[in-house]
């Protein structure tokens, strides 16, 4: 199994790799690749940690040789966001990070799984979708848009306000990664009930969350440990799929397309990547609505991808 990691100097990218190479199964080779000069000095401290895990780094022009033979390519470069900025303004940027990094799985590893965690990620999926298709390889089952972070915060908030051990709590959040597309489903909550003004303050948080961090950060960049850890278990579920296990996950995926082209909903992971789509299940009358008032953003969001790739040369 080989695992490749794009963007593995940045915040995301070294707590990622740090994860994985403690958390790979033994045997498993992890490629980091990054822009950035430091890559290769990563590779090797974390080469000195002892697991079977064996890690290599490529520099800015081995690109190629990172993807050769990927089984799972997890994506986190790009720039992240800074006070006063919405996801959406990294666009401008990001969009050309992932299509070119997107041109390059098609060469060397059509056949990986990919996770997108760059932003604007109701975005950026739509243009990794678009540069497989225009090549002939998409296949929805192995594209995903990584939103565990929405999943794991949501967990946690809950456990916090009720005073439950956040490993027992299971919070369903689907739509997308910004904003009001960010819906957690907390009337899904097992055991758990909460108050009309608890529900409206516990969305808000959750799909603020990233701001919260953002703003706490105060210029130094966004979420990146809650964020490599989210990454992490979101790579070895693919692996356990990959492996014949069934897991369940929440990821932005291209379903049917009956909310929108892509929309974070539960998946079952296996060999070929989503094995099956779940249901999302009955939403409050509350989750209804706000589910019918984000659908024009996040479509809008989709379209600006699709357009992206389409008007490109
Ligand atoms: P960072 O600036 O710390 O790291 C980004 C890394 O990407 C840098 O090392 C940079 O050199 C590298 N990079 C830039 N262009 C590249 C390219 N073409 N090829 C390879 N590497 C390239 O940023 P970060 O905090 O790690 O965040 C990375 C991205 O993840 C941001 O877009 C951020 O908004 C996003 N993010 C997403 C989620 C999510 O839930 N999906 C959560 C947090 C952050
Ligand atoms: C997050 O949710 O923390 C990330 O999407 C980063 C951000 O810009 O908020």
């Amino acid at each position: 199994m080989k695992v490749a990691v794009l963007g593995a100097a940045g915040g995301i990218g070294q707590a990622l790799s740090l994860l994985l190479k403690l958390n790979l199964p033994a045997g498993t080779d992890l490629a980091l690749y990054d822009l950035a000069p430091v890559t290769p000095g990563v590779a090797v401290d974390l080469s000195h940690i002892p697991t079977a895990v064996k890690i290599t780094g490529f520099g800015k022009e081995d690109l190629d040789k990172a993807l050769i033979g990927a089984d799972i390519v997890m994506i986190p470069a790009g720039m992240p966001r800074k006070p006063g900025m919405d996801r959406s303004d990294l666009f401008n940027i990001n969009a050309g990070v992932v299509k070119t990094l997107a041109e390059a799985i098609v060469v060397n590893c059509p056949k990986a799984l990919v996770g997108v965690i760059t932003n604007p990620v109701n975005t950026t999926v739509a243009i990794a979708a678009e540069v497989f298709k225009k090549a002939g390889t998409y296949d929805p089952k192995r594209l995903f848009g990584v939103t565990t972070l929405d999943v794991i915060r949501a967990e946690t908030f809950v456990a916090e306000l009720k005073g439950k051990n956040p490993e027992e709590i299971i919070v369903p959040v689907i739509g997308g990664h910004s904003g009001t597309t960010i819906l957690p489903l907390l009337s899904q909550v097992k055991d758990v009930a909460f108050t009309d003004e608890e529900v409206s303050s516990l969305t808000y948080r959750i799909q603020n969350a990233g701001t919260e961090v953002v703003e706490a950060k105060a210029g130094g960049g966004s979420a990146t440990l809650s964020m490599g850890q989210a990454a992490a278990r979101f790579c070895v579920s693919l692996i356990k799929g990959l492996q014949g296990e069934k897991v369940t996950e929440y990821a932005y995926v291209e379903g049917q397309g009956e909310h929108a082209r892509f929309f974070a909903q539960p998946i079952v992971l296996g060999k070929n990547g989503v094995e099956a789509l779940l249901p999302i299940g009955e939403l409050s009358a509350y989750e209804q609505k706000a589910m019918n008032d984000m659908l024009g953003t996040l479509k809008a969001d989709i379209t600006l991808g699709e357009e992206f790739v389409a008007n490109a040369n």
